[in-house]
């Protein structure tokens, strides 16, 4: 019997905290209108104080596995996706395992930026396809903020907060994924890079003297790699899956900004409202982006069994991720898990 990987649990959290372009402008020099035309960003969500990347991952993933309807105790696996955990150590996968009561369930830790949930829901379908695992959670949480040099414009007004996780379990049904494509062009890490505090540049007086615990970009070489990597990944995942863009139900992007967003959108030759949005209210939260947009995307439009969802990433690294994934029919697999022992 065949196996597949259903997402049949997910969920988004977003802190209370709304710092819009008309804060930012109170803080560095830059305008609401600079913000908006070229980023599309109208505002983005901050953790308040206490709020941490695991804090809020926890609240996404009992989101997740509420909708699941599944008890965390039957997970046999966590994969956490940030770029910003908690602690260098211990992993924040772990942290979220203990918080979530999820005894049973090994735990690690995935770190390739705002790629990070593509990367991390590929191998969690690696993991229940090959029959190692039944019932994973992939979560992706960043805090953002507290890696920002809120006296650099060039990066403080793209960045949020926020989590989003997805369950998965294996199914006999057929659904899933269709194709994944992985990316690193490890060459040009450099563009987007948090210097210090790693074992190359520990953290030293000089170290935070100079900034360099604190995001820096290259914005302009940035763009232009998203804008290639994004077209070329998402068409490379199409065809992998024998699909053309017309098989696809809805485009799930990475929110980093609307014009890298829209450019791939035209060059899948795809109309405006086939491609979910939501940068304008959340800024770019890395690895959570992904997430958080199904999430919305699965409570606002009407996604049903067999529509064929697009996935598409770019991030530090330099890292690209797409797949496609085929949606399953998730309440006949909750009650099939539920009518009796698991089967498969
Ligand atoms: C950052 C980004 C929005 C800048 O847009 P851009 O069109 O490339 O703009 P440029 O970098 O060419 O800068 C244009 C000017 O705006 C200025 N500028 C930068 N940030 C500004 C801000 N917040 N407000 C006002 N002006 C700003 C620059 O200093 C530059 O001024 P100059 O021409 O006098 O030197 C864009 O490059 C981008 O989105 N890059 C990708 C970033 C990203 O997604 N990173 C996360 C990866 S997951």
């Amino acid at each position: 019997m065949s196996r597949y990987a259903a997402v049949t649990g997910w969920g988004h959290y977003s802190p209370s905290r709304v710092l819009t372009n008309h804060d930012l402008e109170q803080m560095v020099e830059t305008s609401d209108e600079w913000i908006r035309a070229r980023t599309g960003i109208a505002e983005r969500r901050l953790a308040t104080e206490g709020e941490t990347t695991t804090s809020m991952a926890v609240v996404a993933a009992q989101r997740a596995l509420e909708r699941a309807r599944m008890d965390a105790i039957d997970l046999d696996l966590v994969i956490c996706a940030s770029t910003t955990p908690d602690y260098l150590l211990p992993a924040a996968s772990c942290i979220v395992q203990e918080r979530l009561g999820a005894g049973n369930a090994g735990a690690f830790d995935l770190n390739t930026a705002c790629t990070g949930f593509l990367y991390a829901l590929v191998t969690a379908s690696q993991f229940i396809r090959a029959g190692t695992y039944d019932r994973v959670l992939v979560v992706a949480a960043e805090t953002l903020s507290r890696f920002t040099n809120w006296k650099d414009r060039n990066t403080c007004v793209l960045f949020g907060d926020g989590a989003g996780a997805v369950v998965l379990e294996a199914t006999d049904r057929d659904c899933g994924l269709l194709s994944a494509v992985l990316g690193s062009q490890g060459d040009v890490g450099h563009l987007l890079a948090i210097e210090a505090g790693g074992s190359a540049n520990p953290t030293s007086e000089e170290t935070l003297s100079n900034g360099h615990h604190y995001i820096t970009m290259r914005g302009n070489e940035v763009f232009r790699f998203a804008v290639r990597s994004m077209e070329h990944a998402a068409s490379e995942a199409l065809a992998k899956a024998g699909l053309t863009s017309h098989d696809i139900r809805m485009v799930i992007p990475h929110q980093a900004n609307i014009r890298i967003i829209r450019a791939t959108q035209e060059a899948l030759g795809l109309p405006p409202e086939k491609v979910f949005i939501n940068v304008d209210r959340y800024g770019n939260t890395s690895a959570a982006s992904v997430p958080i947009a199904l999430s919305e995307c699965l409570s606002s439009e009407a996604i049903r069994p067999g529509d064929n969802l697009l996935f598409v990433a770019f991030g530090g690294g330099l890292t690209w991720a797409s797949a496609v994934l085929r949606w399953a029919d998730v309440d006949a697999i909750i009650g099939q898990r539920e009518e009796g022992p698991y089967a498969i």
